[in-house]
Formats: structure tokens, C-alpha cells, sequence
């Protein structure tokens, strides 16, 4: 493991600093799964790099336009356009086992896929829905068993459209969550009653439902049908069987 290279990549990334241990805690938890590991939506790498130096005996492949406005003027990532290539170049040259993949997700996702590599882990950090359904129907076939998905925008509706058209819940396992921080919970209702509780934990099912079904355990507690906001990882993690 190269600890250098793991604060060199958190400090590039655009993830806060308990979505990177967490993504670390999962990349630690495929290090015997066969496979490399994917990361879709790379902007300057860090993840990646973090990803790289973690697990050096696996490749890491980043997907990304690394510069520009994947879906034209005012359809978002605006904040990311400026990332610049031939930095970006400069700074990952050092992680031999990290390659890059530029260009549109819809085109070189499956491109990758059609060569068969096997996967361990997929990080998913892109647009919430087409990025993610493009992914998911071309990288699901290529994850080994006890293989990862890992959602950085895991409560999201659209993250959880693609996932319910593309995963089966029955090949799956959600992965529990440690939420360290408060988290104001939104059981939903009219007016909403909030409050500030300690999540330790949270594990659900979102998919397969006809509702935005989540269901949230803080210990012995259970709440269900709960929208939960606010100081929450928003991630979230499946499990192939
Ligand atoms: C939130 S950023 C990724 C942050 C990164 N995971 C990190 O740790 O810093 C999302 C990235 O997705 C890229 N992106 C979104 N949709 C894309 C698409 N369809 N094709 C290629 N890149 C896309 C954007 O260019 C942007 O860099």
C-alpha cells in the first residue's frame, strides 16, 4: 500500500474525506475478489489515484472526459468542465497500474466491456442516470461474486431508477453503511417530523419497491418509508451473490 499516494489522491478528489475512508474500507474488502477495479466519473483522478495506491496488485481504470461538459451547456457538471488533461496526465503518470479511459461514458463503458475483463469493484461518482444505466447493463456481467458496486449518490431517484432497471435484487446484497455524523431524518409526512438522531448505522433495499422505499435502523430502531437528508453520505453499496 502506498500511503503517499492514498493522501495525494484524497486531496484531489472531490469526495469529502468519510465518503474516501469509506470507498477505502471497500476497496480493502475486494483485495481477494478477482478483478480490477472502475471508476466512472474521474474528473482529476484522486479517487482513482487514492484507489491505485490502495490495491497495487489490481488495475484501476478511470472513465472520464477529464475537461468539458459531458452533455452540453446548462445539463451539469459544469463545476468539473475546467479539469485540464495534460495535468491530469502529469499527475497520474507515477500509478503504473492506473489507466485512463477519455471520452464520453455512453461510448467507452461499453467499449471497455466488450473486452471481458473481469471487475471487483465499481465506483460510481457520474451523472445519475445515464451514466449509471449505461454502467450497470456493461459492467454487471463482469463483476466477480462478492464483488462491489459502491454509489456515491446511492438515495438519489435517478441513481435509483437505473439501478432498479438493470439490478436484480435477488443477485444482490445491500451493504450496511457507518454514518458517523448526525443526520436529520424526514419520515415524510405533512408536516414532516424531523430531528436530529445518531445514525450509526443504515441498510436498505430502494430498489424493487413501488415507492422510494428505504428503511433505516439506528440500533433496535426501525423507521420505515423515511427520506433521509442532511449530513448523510448519500452512498451506498451492492454486493454481487
Ligand atoms: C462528481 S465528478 C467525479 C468526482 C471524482 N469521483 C472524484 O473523486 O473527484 C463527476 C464527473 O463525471 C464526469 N461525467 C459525467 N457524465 C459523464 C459522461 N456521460 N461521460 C463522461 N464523463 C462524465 C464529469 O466530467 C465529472 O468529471
Amino acid at each position: 500500500m502506498n500511503t503517499t499516494g492514498i493522501e495525494l489522491g484524497k486531496s484531489r478528489s472531490d469526495c469529502s474525506a468519510a465518503q474516501l475512508d469509506l470507498l477505502l474500507t471497500f476497496v480493502s474488502a475486494v483485495q481477494n475478489i478477482p478483478g480490477d477495479i472502475v471508476e466512472v466519473g474521474s474528473w482529476k483522478c484522486g479517487a482513482s489515484i487514492m484507489m491505485a495506491s490502495a490495491a497495487p496488485h489490481k488495475y484501476v481504470f478511470a472513465f472520464d472526459l477529464f475537461g468539458g461538459l459531458p452533455y452540453g451547456e446548462g445539463k451539469g457538471f459544469e463545476n468539473f468542465a475546467s479539469a485540464d488533461w495534460d495535468e491530469i496526465l502529469a499527475a497520474t503518470k507515477p500509478f503504473r497500474n492506473l489507466h485512463l479511459l477519455r471520452g464520453q461514458h455512453e461510448t467507452t463503458v461499453p467499449t471497455f466491456a466488450s473486452f471481458g475483463k473481469p471487475i471487483s469493484l465499481i465506483f460510481l461518482d457520474s451523472d445519475h442516470y445515464s451514466s449509471h444505466h449505461t454502467t450497470l447493463l456493461s459492467l454487471c456481467p463482469l463483476l466477480s461474486k462478492g464483488g462491489l458496486i459502491v454509489f456515491h449518490d446511492w438515495t438519489f431517484p435517478e441513481v435509483q431508477k437505473a439501478v432498479s432497471e438493470i439490478c436484480k435484487p435477488e443477485d444482490y446484497q445491500m451493504l450496511g453503511l457507518q454514518v458517523t455524523s448526525q443526520a436529520e431524518i424526514n419520515l415524510g409526512n405533512t408536516p414532516p417530523p424531523t430531528g436530529l438522531v445518531n445514525l450509526e448505522y443504515f441498510a436498505g433495499r430502494m430498489w424493487g419497491s413501488t415507492n422510494n422505499l428505504l428503511w433505516a435502523s439506528t440500533g433496535p430502531e426501525t423507521i420505515s418509508g423515511a427520506a433521509l437528508r442532511g449530513n448523510l453520505l448519500n452512498m451506498g453499496a451492492l454486493r454481487r451473490l
